[in-house]
C-alpha cells in the first residue's frame, strides 16, 4: 500500500538547496508509489508555541492557536513518513521548522499519557559546512528527538558544501541520495 509521506519545508529560499533536495526526493517517492504533500512553512501563517498545554480537546483542531496549522495536523496525524527537511541555521534546524514542530505537541496532548503518534522519520539538511564536526550538533538533535518520540529514522541526507541558492546543483550525488532513499520507502 502507498505510504503517505509529510514533508515540512523549513527554508525560506523558494528555490534553495533544501527545495532542489526535497524535488529529487519527491521525485524518487513518486517512482515508489508513494504520497507526497509538501508544507512550505515560509509561506504560512505559523506561530511559536506558547507552552500553555491547553491543547488536545479536538483532533481536528487540537492546539489553542488557530492558525495554518491547521492544514497541517490532519495531514500529520495519517502520515507514515514524517521528512524533516531544513537549511542548517546555526547547527540547528531553521526557525521555521522548530516552530512547526513545536506544535505538533497538541496532537499528543489527544492523548492522555501525550503518547505522540508513531512515525518514520527523515532528515534532508542543506548547509555551508561539509564536515562531521559541522552536522554533529544537528545528528543529536535529530536522533535523540526520534529516538525520543519512539519514531524509527529512515534515514538522513546531509547536503553541505551549499551556500548559495543553486550549489547543489552542481552535486548531483547529493541530490541522487534523496531520490534513493525515497525510492527505499516501502
Ligand atoms: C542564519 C543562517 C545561519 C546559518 N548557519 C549555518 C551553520 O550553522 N552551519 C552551516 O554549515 N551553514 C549555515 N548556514 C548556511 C545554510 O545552511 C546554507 O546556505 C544552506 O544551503 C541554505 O539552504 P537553503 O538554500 O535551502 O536556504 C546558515 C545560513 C543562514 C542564513
Amino acid at each position: 500500500m502507498a505510504k503517505k509521506i509529510m514533508i515540512l519545508n523549513g527554508s525560506p529560499r523558494e528555490n534553495g538547496n533544501t527545495k532542489e533536495l526535497i524535488k529529487s526526493f519527491t521525485k524518487g517517492a513518486q517512482i515508489a508509489g508513494n504520497e507526497v504533500i509538501c508544507f512550505d512553512l515560509q509561506k504560512m501563517d505559523i506561530h511559536a508555541c506558547l507552552g500553555c498545554c491547553k491543547g488536545g480537546k479536538n483532533p481536528e483542531s487540537p492546539c489553542v492557536q488557530k492558525d495554518d496549522m491547521l492544514q497541517i495536523y490532519p495531514v500529520y496525524q495519517k502520515a507514515d513518513v514524517v521528512v524533516l527537511a531544513s537549511p542548517m541555521y546555526y547547527w540547528g534546524i531553521s526557525g521555521q521548522l522548530k516552530c512547526a514542530f513545536d506544535r505538533l505537541f497538541a496532537v499528543a496532548e489527544l492523548d492522555p499519557n501525550y503518547a505522540n503518534p508513531k512515525k518514520d522519520c527523515i532528515l534532508l539538511m542543506a548547509a555551508e559546512g561539509n564536515t562531521e564536526s559541522n552536522f554533529a550538533p544537528v545528528r543529536a538533535f535529530y536522533e535523540g528527538l526520534t529516538s525520543h518520540l519512539g519514531w524509527k529514522n529512515l534515514g538522513i541526507v546531509y547536503a553541505g558544501g551549499n551556500m548559495e541558492i543553486g550549489d547543489i546543483l552542481n552535486k548531483p550525488e547529493q541530490l541522487k541520495q534523496a531520490e534513493e532513499l525515497a525510492k527505499s520507502i516501502s
